[in-house]
């Protein structure tokens, strides 16, 4: 059985800092790299912030929020990211997923279990253009990453079943209650959850509900998070990304309609909380 003792996280924004953040405070060594280094900085100091809230709250000692850190290692170089498992949580797009997992495969002489953390599209296809998609898993995790339990576990056809039980394992580890879905279109949450953001989009759009009014009900319904305040956190690019690959995964299915409002504020940069304006306005870059 494959042990695990160390991490790379590949992609260091929303999830892959979060990500970051679970594996340290499990004990794991994590090394981290983004394409935009300002960005790789940021999530370490957003990470950082991270582990000061927890403490001030006391949720976790002072001893444990130093030792979390400095199992996070950063590096500007994707040749160094050589571990037990590597975790892609790059943007959502086939391409570069594609290209950073034949990267890594290289790197690792096909030694590592490369996991991705695509939220729809398909790990076989993000597996198909390496030399052996055997190594290649979807490990789920939803956001924010050091917060909610689950995450959903995805083999393919090909996966080895000895990865399946690494990963199923490194999930117990880091403190996580796994599902296993399959490789279809949105998996499991985010094909159901899509409803909850397309719908809310076509109630605004047709002028039937104010973005506020919508949050509220649902909240008071029960909802953690109103829709347009959950696609302000997870961000509306890559929102918008999931609903556009699960319409196309389901042979564009009206149902999944991506909607023109998420286009105009990706096309203006409003991705929500990560660049301080989205359906709301905040205070604070995130
Ligand atoms: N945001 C969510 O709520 C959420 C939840 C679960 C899964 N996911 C999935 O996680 C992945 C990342 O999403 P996110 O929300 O963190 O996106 P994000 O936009 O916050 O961060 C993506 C990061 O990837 C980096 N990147 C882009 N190209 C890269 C490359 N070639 N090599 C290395 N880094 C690269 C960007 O610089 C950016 O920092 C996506 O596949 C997404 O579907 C997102």
């Amino acid at each position: 059985m494959k042990l695990v003792r160390s991490v790379g996280v590949v992609g260091a924004g929303t999830m892959g800092l979060g990500i970051a953040q679970v594996c340290a405070s499990a004990g794991i060594d994590v090394l981290l790299y983004d394409i935009n280094t300002n960005q790789l900085d940021k999530a370490v100091q957003a990470i950082g912030s991270n582990l000061a809230e927890a403490v001030s709250r006391g949720r976790i000692s002072d001893e444990s929020r130093i030792a979390t850190l400095s199992r996070i290692r950063k590096t500007h170089d994707l040749n160094f990211m050589v571990t037990d498992i590597v975790i892609e949580a790059a943007v959502e797009r086939l391409d570069i997923k594609q290209t950073l997992l034949v990267q890594l495969e290289k790197v690792n002489e096909g030694k590592a279990i490369l996991a991705t953390n695509t939220s729809s599209i398909s790990v076989s296809e993000i597996a198909a253009r390496l030399r052996d998609p055997s190594s290649c898993i979807g490990l789920h995790f939803f956001n924010p990453a050091d917060r909610m339990k689950l995450v959903e576990i995805i083999s393919t056809k090909d996966t080895k079943a000895e990865y399946t039980q690494a990963i199923s394992d490194f999930a117990k580890k880091i403190g996580k209650v796994a599902v296993y879905a399959k490789d279809s279109p949105g998996f499991i949450v985010n094909r159901v959850a899509r409803h909850y953001y397309v719908e809310s989009l076509k109630l605004i759009e047709s002028h039937a509900a104010r973005v506020e009014a919508v949050d509220a009900l649902m909240r008071a319904s029960g909802f953690r998070m109103g829709p347009f305040e959950l696609m302000d956190l997870i961000g509306i690019d890559t929102n918008l990304a999931v609903t556009t690959s699960v319409y196309e995964g389901f042979g564009k299915a009206h149902k999944f309609t991506p909607s023109r409002t998420q286009q105009q504020l990706v096309a203006r940069g409003d991705l929500g909380r990560k660049t301080g304006k989205g359906f709301y306005e905040y205070n604070q870059q995130k």
